[in-house]
């Protein structure tokens, strides 16, 4: 019997050592190393991909003629590629459990009428079948699907069938026939992703990996998966509303600055058509403590609600909570809030919740989470259809933010009658939309004074 070998990986980068280090030589992490059996036995050519004629080619040479890229039903998808999947491309998506990766990726291949191979090691066939008819009236009979989870098997499969597309579901559950860890470990998913590129890139067939998340929002399994990988997608969004962002977050063949939304419905996700509006709760009367932002996910503005609570410290220490804002954020707003602006603050719980469910990065909200602080804390609501876009510096002073003509004519569009802006921004009054007044101001009290006054 050949005897088992032993090795251990960086759970961060992947990379391989003899003996246990506390320090990664290659990513310089702390204890990332883990043990794990590599291979059941020596052998040469481990890969099952068959090897192509290949030698060095002149560059001048190199055919430039682009391959059509694979058109898909679903346009949001396509633009979220840049247009279209590359024909062998490989494309990993994340997500956390139950956020929808595998319905968004089986209803993409119910859509497409031509041989498609759907793999699923996480669902039985009977199961897919169910969901199948779920999303879609009729199923193709160019639909396959397997239950196989051996690498080995899946390729051939693949060779044999040759779909237009491919999905793997997932990559945690795929397992290498020469090596022993238990599948989703790291040296199985290297050696599992390695030979699915190989399969794509010898092939031209595209491949969707569906790749499971890890508490802390990483794709699990090493970085290294989606350095190896072309795209990489992430689906966002929370279990308690319908609203689902994909986003881009490695892109070779396009930009990264596309989100594209989409609802999760009793017939699987629909894609959202105009997304400016969707994260506003739309109440009728005006409750104190909601001021509206317009920030941007990527190049496209979306309004969004914040929600703020302030209410008198019943313990000694004031707590500050924050739902999709982050918390260290918050607690700089309101020290600025403090210091700089002289509100009192200090012995005052403060709740922060950005409605709809989804995390927002954009510092141009900064000013409306502290007109929704500042109204709940007088107890006066906003006037409706007023938005805020602006950040807030250091020192209390508004900061413009960029695409600002762009958030103007969001706003204008969804009927907003003023927004307040950053008097430093530039050409703010170039061609503006007549239906709504900007104001620009440098200070968060010149707000106050016309709100609440
Ligand atoms: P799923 O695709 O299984 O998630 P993942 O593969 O990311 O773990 O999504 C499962 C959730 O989607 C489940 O909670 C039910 C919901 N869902 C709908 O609301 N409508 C539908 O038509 C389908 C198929 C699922
Ligand atoms: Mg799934």
């Amino acid at each position: 019997m050949a005897k088992l070998k032993k090795a251990f990986f960086c759970s961060n980068c992947g990379y391989e050592a003899s003996k246990w280090q506390g320090k990664c030589p290659a990513c310089n992490q702390w204890n990332t190393f883990t043990e794990e059996i590599i291979s059941k036995q020596k052998s040469s050519s481990t890969s099952f991909v068959a090897k192509a004629e290949s030698h060095p080619n002149k560059l001048v040479e190199v055919n430039s003629e682009e391959k059509p890229r694979i058109i898909l039903k679903d346009a949001e998808l396509n633009r979220l590629m840049g247009g279209g999947i590359m024909p062998g491309s490989v494309v990993l998506l994340g997500g956390e459990p139950g956020i929808g990766k595998s319905t968004l990726l089986l209803q993409l291949l119910l859509q497409f009428h031509q041989e498609v191979l759907y793999v699923s090691g996480e669902e039985s066939s009977l199961q897919i079948k169910d969901r199948a008819s779920r999303i879609s009236s009729t199923i193709p009979n160019t639909f396959y699907i397997s239950a196989e989870t051996d690498i080995g098997q899946i390729v051939k499969y693949a060779n044999e069938l040759k779909p237009k597309l491919l999905v793997i579901d997932s990559i945690q559950t795929l397992q290498h026939e020469l090596i022993d860890s238990v599948p989703g470990s790291i040296s199985q998913i290297r050696a599992c992703c390695g030979e699915l590129i190989k399969l794509a890139k010898t092939t031209d067939i595209p491949i969707f990996v569906i790749g499971h998340i890890t508490k802390d929002g990483q794709i699990a399994g090493p970085k290294l998966l989606e350095h190896m990988v072309d795209v990489v997608l992430q689906f966002e969004g929370d279990h308690q509303y319908f609203l689902r962002l994909l986003r881009g977050v490695k892109n070779r063949f396009g930009n990264t600055n596309e989100i594209a939304l989409y609802e999760m419905q009793q017939g699987g996700l629909n894609p959202v058509a105009n997304p400016g509006e969707v994260f506003i709760s739309g109440k009728d009367e005006n409750l104190s403590g909601t001021a509206t932002g317009i920030i941007l996910e990527g190049v496209r503005p979306l309004l969004i609600e914040s929600q703020a609570l302030v209410s008198s410290a019943v313990y000694g220490t004031p707590q500050r909570s924050a739902t999709g804002f982050d918390v260290k954020r918050l607690n700089m707003l309101l020290a600025v809030l403090e210091k700089r602006c002289g509100f009192k603050l200090g012995a005052k719980d403060v709740f922060l919740n950005i409605a709809g469910g989804f995390k927002i990065n954009d510092t141009g909200s900064d000013l409306a989470v502290v007109m929704a602080i500042l109204s709940s804390a007088a107890d006066i609501s906003i006037p409706a259809k007023t938005a805020f876009a602006a950040e807030i510096g250091l020192t209390g002073e508004v900061r413009p933010v960029t695409r600002l003509n762009q958030r103007i004519s969001e706003a204008a569009k969804l009927g907003y009658k003023q927004l307040f802006v950053s008097k430093y921004a530039k050409n703010i009054d170039g061609d503006l939309p007549q239906s709504i007044e900007v104001v620009p101001i440098s200070q968060i009290n010149e707000a106050v004074a016309r709100l609440f006054a």
